[in-house]
């Protein structure tokens, strides 16, 4: 084998491999488990369920980010007074005031279904946040006392670990910016912000912020902006794609230029908050060596609806999303309709390609009691499938997510679904919408029983000898089980995001260059070898969830570390 690959390029390799091992084929795309049968549509969004994990997280889930321990660190503002979480004795720390004798952070345990107590002294509302490389959170920004503010959460395995809150700051304040993380400088990008035109870095690589003309060209006066918390997406080249209000443009941060200005996305309102829509890169994928980078952008508020919802007037959210590839010369947003008008919903990209549009409402936009019709049934959309056949409707769940609630992905499959209060303190009783604090996962029908014979088991990752890790371009291997039905494999590699505000900063998947298969010791036993990414900016140094997919069915999925 080893020879063989030494010997041959990888297209060669897969033609022999596949004529040696013709039972495992290495895909050449994403699968669909319902494609070859449509008629299980119908009974496979029954196998969506919703389930209720815990009735009291303590703290509203504003951000919320899974670490490479499988724990999810959640928090919220510091300055919303009295949280649900009281610690047992009053500490110092942990806010100002009575606020102080609460927690605003918890860290949840998946496997114990646990939250235990952080603890943060700056407010953190409505801040950003990036994985470094090394899997810390750097975490960035906030109101007031936290406006500045850099802190560092570093996961650990334990229950030792906790917020680390720095001296240093950063030069503007920095409330509704995004950030989003540079694998050259091994730094992150802090962009915009209520009054804040400009960039900078974490940690500085320069004496002062840059502005950015952009910030000022899409600001609207009379809807609070309708630019704050712009969306990023690090392109296959290193330039950055960043959308605000309607506009998008393709940034060169070193140079400080913009590069290209992409046409504005149709629809009779913004996408930006308080207008909030949300938006994905769809997967980048090794059959075209990652060339093809497109973005999508769902939802947001209709034209005047900031106005409208302080007089109580909630006008329906757009019900479009557009598509637009950024890479190539010729740039155009093909748009198409959801199931329904939607604002401030999460979208995550789930293990078989598909995005989940999930949480938000119906009408109104973002702010404290600005939105009205919950959206409580999550879509599917299939982005590979005919355009008007792409989505599909899931289960409804009872429990509203508005303003402040956020979702995830989790390393088993499940998707974790967490807050929501459109308050400005803790109300449980006597408003419409009481702050939220039940914990919920939605499981996919991807994880039923009826798919379980398709389904890899206990995926390993195997780094070449005595590595901890694996560098851009070089190959490591993948070993798990497979009963005796066997499909179509792939594997893919997920870039959990810092999920806030509708936005999952940093989120983003790779289907990976898979050079073969081969059968281990056991019967059902493989091993694969698979390449990394070639380019930090395809797939930038860091943890990533790393699944493999049969016949569109995904294992749960392990750790992948990409040094
Ligand atoms: C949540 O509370 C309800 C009502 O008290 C109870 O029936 C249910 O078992 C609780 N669920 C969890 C997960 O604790
Ligand atoms: C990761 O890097 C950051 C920034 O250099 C550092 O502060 C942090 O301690 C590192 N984390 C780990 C786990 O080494
Ligand atoms: C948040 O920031 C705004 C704008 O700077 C300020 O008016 C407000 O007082 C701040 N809120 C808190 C709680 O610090
Ligand atoms: C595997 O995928 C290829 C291309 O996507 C398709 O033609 C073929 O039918 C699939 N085979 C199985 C067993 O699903
Ligand atoms: C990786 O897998 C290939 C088969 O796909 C095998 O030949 C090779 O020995 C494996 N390498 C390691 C380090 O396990
Ligand atoms: C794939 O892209 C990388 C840069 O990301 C480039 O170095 C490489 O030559 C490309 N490979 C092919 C076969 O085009």
């Amino acid at each position: 084998m080893g020879g063989l690959r030494a010997s041959c390029k990888p297209l060669e390799c897969l033609i022999i491999l596949l004529l040696l091992f013709n039972r495992v084929v290495c895909s050449k795309g994403p699968q669909d488990p319902d494609r070859k049968t449509p008629a299980r549509s119908k009974s496979s969004q029954r196998q969506w369920n919703w389930n209720l994990l815990l009735n009291n997280t303590g703290v509203v889930a504003m951000h919320m980010a899974v670490t490479h321990h499988n724990k999810v660190v959640i928090f919220d503002q510091t300055d919303a007074g009295p949280s649900q979480y009281r610690f047992r004795k009053c500490k110092t720390r942990g806010g100002s005031g009575e606020s102080a004798c609460y927690a605003h952070s918890v860290e949840y345990n998946v496997l114990k279904n646990k939250v235990r107590a952080l603890h943060l002294t700056t407010d953190t509302w409505c801040s950003s946040g990036s994985f470094l490389s090394n899997g810390t959170l750097l975490q960035t920004g906030g109101n007031g006392s936290g406006s500045k503010k850099i802190r560092y959460y570093k996961p650990c395995k334990s229950n030792a670990c906790d917020w680390t809150e720095l001296k240093r700051e950063m030069f503007v304040r920095r409330w509704y910016a995004s950030s989003l993380y540079l694998p050259k400088e091994n730094s992150v990008i802090v962009v915009g912000g209520q009054s804040a035109f400009s960039y900078e870095f974490v940690p500085k690589t320069s004496s002062k912020p840059y502005d950015l003309p952009f910030l000022h060209r899409t600001f609207e006066r009379n809807s609070k902006g309708n630019n704050l918390y712009p969306i990023l997406h690090l392109s296959n080249n290193g330039l950055l794609f960043i959308f605000a209000n309607r506009d998008s443009i393709l940034f060169d941060y070193k140079k400080r230029k913009v590069v290209k200005k992409f046409p504005k996305i149709p629809g009779n309102g913004a996408r930006s908050y308080p207008s909030t829509g949300s938006s994905v890169i769809l997967p980048l994928d090794n059959n075209d060596n990652f060339s093809k980078v497109e973005v999508m952008v769902c939802g947001g508020a209709a034209r005047g609806s900031y106005a409208a919802a302080q007089r109580r007037r909630y006008l329906t959210g757009l019900r479009s999303c557009g598509r637009m590839t950024i890479t190539g010369n010729r740039h155009r947003w093909r748009m198409e309709n959801m199931p329904g008008p939607r604002i401030m919903s999460d979208m995550l990209i789930l293990p078989t390609g598909d995005i989940l549009i999930i949480n938000g409402a119906k009408r109104g936009c973002a702010g404290w009691g600005t939105a009205s019709d919950p959206a409580l049934e999550p879509y599917l959309y299939k982005p590979n499938r005919m355009p008007g056949k792409r989505f599909q409707i899931l289960k409804k769940t009872k429990i509203a997510r508005l303003y402040h609630s956020s979702a995830v992905l989790l390393p088993d499959g499940r998707i974790l679904v967490a807050g929501g209060n459109p308050n400005h303190r803790y109300i449980m009783h006597g408003v419409t919408h009481p702050t939220e604090l039940r914990l919920q996962a939605l499981t996919p029908d991807y994880m039923s029983e009826r798919f379980d014979h398709l389904r890899p088991k206990d995926v390993k990752v195997i780094y070449p000898r005595k590595a901890h890790g694996v560098e851009n371009g070089h190959i490591f291997n993948v070993s798990f089980s497979l009963g005796t039905e066997t499909g179509n494999l792939s594997v893919v590699a997920y870039a959990p995001p810092f999920a806030t505000h509708s936005l999952s900063m940093n989120q983003r998947m790779v289907r990976l260059e898979c050079l073969g298969w081969e059968s281990g010791d056991g019967h059902d036993r493989f091993q694969a070898s698979v390449v990394a990414p070639p380019s930090i900016y395809v797939a930038p140094p860091g943890y990533y969830m790393l699944t493999v997919v049969n016949g569109g069915v995904p294992s749960r999925s392990s750790w992948l570390r990409i040094l």
